[in-house]
């Protein structure tokens, strides 16, 4: 493992030093985008150090994460490392002796969420001094969070980066014997690491296919936290699914910020997201699904494998962000609303029963009363079942934080308003016209509500509930759909046929 471009630093080397930028050499977003065609190292070398797999004997952990699936993802590797050092873990803050803060910089509400939370942290160290404290995933990748945690957090006993995680038992080590913040945040970014531990639970798995974006999104901070674009090797990723199968999990999720760049990478040889996707189909795993898509990147090769169905689920997530080609110019997404609808129209008729879903943001930098009735109408032209709609949230470096943000408040959430109320009614069309259909779903649990009720998705990843025998959970089913709402099917379970022929 190389160290070479790391910013490190274990602070107690520098006792009361209150100028860190010595010591300390903060991430740099300037640098991120001079981003390298250096060699992407994989690493299959793994292994938690002799000394520390005792660690954690008699400690308890307790995660909170933030974000994505991605993060989500990071979470179970951490949980896994920890695992590996003897720890157990928590649910109960005043138990725990090691929390952490797996954190996401995609929006301004996220930070002020850990921000807050750090606040109430401060009681409870002064409480117990044993507890460990640590801030980790985008936020840590930012440069004025690492300085604001600093200057007003200074409780917290370590920051470590989204490049960094293999390291947390080192950092763990250092932490522990230090009397000061360790923070390793490291810009290096084009290393994969192989062979992490991974507590998953459930019936369902995230499997990481690529790590990092490349588009640079004017409004997105993704780029920066999370490094340049690489691609998992294809028999690595292979070789997890085919475990997973073994192990009995009844469906994947195959993660990468922008999965339509993967493979791109690759130098020696020719094989992209598609031809992952046709050898996935190939495994016996029942169900496997994606995401994010890029509509920019999206090509026939990939429409031609999902057409093949099985367990390649006729569900996409094809984020647009706007239905204006002059905002989408601004945005730097690469495509138009005329492009972007041609590729719908592709996958239309290649996959007819195929549900889309959407990201959309509201109040770019200059969008006009008109752009934003232009994405009302391309989300009711296109259809979508559903949609994450967010509010344009400015974030520093970024070269949308450097444009006019010049539509008001109140209008941009008088659109998100709109936008969301058209989605209800998009959502509540579509789930009527599935009253009195039969279809497979894969039942996941009893439903948060009511504990008689069993929560389960279609192939589509539609929210079912219907009564049922408890040992249906982990298995698909058929059911009838009986009472459609706006976000959720009720149905009737069918004990035949017990599976579907799809
Ligand atoms: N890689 C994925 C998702 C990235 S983040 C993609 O490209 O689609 C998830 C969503 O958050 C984005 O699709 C976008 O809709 C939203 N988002 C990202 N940055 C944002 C910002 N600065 N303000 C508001 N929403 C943002
Ligand atoms: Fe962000 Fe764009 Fe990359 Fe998605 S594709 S992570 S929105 S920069
Ligand atoms: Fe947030 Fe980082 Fe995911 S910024 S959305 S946790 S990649």
């Amino acid at each position: 493992m190389t160290r070479e471009n790391q910013s490190s630093t274990d602070l107690k080397s520098a006792p009361g030093v209150k100028d860190y930028s010595a010591y300390f050499q903060p991430p740099s977003l300037k640098d991120a985008k001079k981003r390298g065609k250096e060699e992407i190292q994989v690493h299959y070398d793994f292994s938690i150090p002799e000394e520390m797999r005792e660690f954690g004997a008699g400690k308890r952990y307790l995660i909170q994460t933030y974000g994505c699936q991605m993060n989500e993802h990071d979470t179970e590797t951490i949980k896994g490392l920890l695992d590996a050092m003897g720890y157990t873990s928590t649910e109960d803050r005043q138990e725990a002796d090691l929390i952490l803060f797996n954190t996401c910089a995609v929006r301004e509400n996220a930070e002020d969420k850990v921000f807050g939370e750090l606040g109430h942290m401060k009681v409870l160290k002064q409480q117990r001094p044993g507890l460990m404290l640590g801030v980790c995933g985008c936020m840590s990748q930012e440069e004025a969070v690492v300085n604001r945690i600093l200057s007003k957090h200074p409780f917290v006993d370590m920051i470590f980066g989204t490049h960094n995680i293999h390291r947390l038992p080192h950092i763990l080590k250092e932490a522990a014997f230090s009397k000061e913040m360790v923070i390793e945040v490291w810009s290096k970014e084009g290393d994969i690491i192989e062979n992490l531990p991974k507590k998953r639970e459930g019936i369902k798995a995230w499997v990481n296919i690529m790590y990092g974006c490349d588009k640079f999104c004017t409004y997105c901070i993704v780029p920066f936290t999370r490094g340049k674009e690489r691609s998992r090797r294809p028999e690595d990723v292979l070789a997890e699914v085919r475990d997973l199968a073994r192990q009995g999990f009844q469906e994947v999720m195959l993660l990468g910020q922008n999965v339509n760049a993967y493979g791109k990478d690759f130098e020696d040889i020719d094989y992209t997201l598609g031809d992952l996707m046709d050898d996935v189909r190939k495994i016996d795993i029942p169900r496997v699904r994606f995401t994010t898509s890029h509509p920019r990147d999206f090509d026939d090769r990939l429409i031609e494998v999902l057409a093949k169905k099985g367990n390649l689920m006729e569900h996409i997530h094809l984020p647009v962000q706007s239905g204006s080609t002059e905002v989408l110019k601004r945005m730097s997404r690469k495509y138009s609303r005329e492009s972007y609808l041609e590729l719908v129209g592709k996958i239309r008729v290649a996959i007819p029963d195929a549900v889309l879903t959407t990201d959309i943001i509201v109040g770019f930098p200059g969008e006009t009363e008109e752009q934003f009735e232009d994405t009302l109408s391309l989300v009711k032209e296109v259809g979508f079942d559903a949609a994450y709609t967010f509010i344009y949230s400015p974030r520093e470096g970024t070269p949308a934080a450097a444009m006019e943000d010049n539509v008001p408040e109140e209008v941009k959430k008088a659109r998100l308003k709109r936008l969301n109320d058209a989605m209800a009614e998009l959502s509540k069309a579509s789930n009527d016209a599935m009253a009195g259909k039969v279809v497979e779903v894969l039942v996941e649990g009893e439903s948060k509500y009511n504990p008689d009720i069993l929560s389960a998705r279609t192939r589509t990843n539609k929210l079912v509930h219907f009564s049922g025998p408890k040992d249906l959970i982990g298995k698909r089913a058929m059911v009838k759909i009986t009472q459609p709402k706006t976000w959720l099917l009720m149905a009737e379970w069918l004990e035949e046929p017990a599976v579907s022929p799809f």
